[in-house]
């Protein structure tokens, strides 16, 4: 018809409304977007939240023949800046080393890889809880404060033996700990 389109009576062209409108928009969304930023940086910076680390493949069929989760180098090693380096092996049904010993009040980085399948892992009382998804490196960083016995169990579940997949993390004083021995070697509490 040669009608006038209504929605253009009713709402005549207002260029300043539009305007407010808009900007009224852009302020809304560059508000939720500093928010969410925002909640971002606290959780990382205060809270320890360690964002999925899975971009480190490694080839999980031969962890055990060498390379950087080569028996020598699992458990904990003191780097020269004295911070704690642990790696550690997941396998049905079981964490290698089992018993994870590291310092008291230094920044640790745990680096998990698995052997077979799927397993997921927490420390007690810590921001520690991730995957371990066989194909890739899992970094977490976390910090021990005080000394004391922490399990470490497997929380994915990984088969018929899932329910008996512990580890124990025995964190000592760092005056305590076998620093120098940890600087060439990785060093635990297992056995
Ligand atoms: Cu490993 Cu459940």
């Amino acid at each position: 018809m040669a009608d006038a389109p209504v929605a253009a009576q009713a709402f005549p062209h207002d260029d300043a409304r539009s305007k407010k409108i808009a900007r009224l928009w852009a302020g809304s969304m560059l508000t939720i977007v500093v928010m969410i930023l925002t909640i971002v940086v606290f959780s990382s910076v205060h809270l320890g939240l360690n964002p999925p680390s899975q971009l480190e493949t490694v080839d999980s069929a031969s962890l055990h023949r060498g390379g950087e989760f080569a028996e020598a180098n699992l458990g904990t090693m003191i780097a020269a800046d004295g911070s704690a380096l642990v790696r550690v092996i997941a396998q049905q049904y079981a964490w290698v080393p089992s018993c994870v010993l590291v310092p008291a009040g230094v920044p640790v980085t745990m680096r998990l890889a698995s052997a077979d399948v799927v397993h997921g892992f927490l420390i007690q009382d810590t921001n520690v809880n991730a995957m371990v998804v066989p194909g890739y490196i899992t970094t977490v960083h976390t910090r021990f404060r005080e000394a004391g016995e922490r399990l470490m169990p497997c929380h994915e579940f990984c088969g018929i033996g899932h329910q008996a997949m512990w580890a124990h993390v025995k964190v000592v004083d760092a005056n305590r700990f076998p620093s120098e021995e940890a600087r060439t070697q990785g060093v635990s509490c297992a056995r």
